[in-house]
């Protein structure tokens, strides 16, 4: 079916130059970019978004990371748009992610992994919806 998600290219990889290598990635592997906007998160915001981790060990760091530089956010579309993100990007820990991802080719370690990307159907909507009016959203018309 055809899903929407969130994408998030991390403080790591927009410092890097690399906005326009992973849109490329998307696009070429069967995504469409239906909405986007750069971003400097406050610590509201990305303890806020990333509030599912806040037991974590890592949370207080990830917070630091995802407030250290600006980030660009997208919702991308497409069949099975989840899915197939989780595959463009690679595993988590970038040493454990397929040749050719995202996450290999662009990232070092587990704590700076360039990109996020919603891990299932529930996240995909509540994500979406932290970041974008539904007004903000613009599908094809062509
Ligand atoms: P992300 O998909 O953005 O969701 C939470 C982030 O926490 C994750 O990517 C990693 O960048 C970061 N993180 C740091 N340590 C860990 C860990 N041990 N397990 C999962 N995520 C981690």
């Amino acid at each position: 079916a055809v899903e929407r998600t969130l994408s998030i290219i991390k403080p790591d990889a927009v410092a890097g130059n690399l906005i326009g290598k992973i849109y490329s990635r998307f696009e070429d592997q069967g995504l469409r970019i239906v909405a986007a906007k750069m971003m400097h998160l406050s610590r509201e915001q990305a303890g806020a978004f990333y509030a599912v981790h806040r037991e974590r060990p890592f949370y207080n760091e990830l917070v630091d990371f995802m407030t250290s530089g600006p980030v660009m956010v997208q919702v991308l579309e497409g069949e099975d748009a989840i899915n197939r993100n989780r595959v463009i990007m690679g595993a988590t820990n970038p040493g454990e992610a397929a040749p050719g991802t995202i996450r290999a080719d662009f990232a070092e370690t587990v704590d700076e992994n360039a990109v996020h990307g919603s891990d299932g159907p529930e996240t995909a909507k509540t994500e979406i919806e932290f970041f974008f009016k539904s007004d903000e959203l613009c599908p094809r018309t062509r």
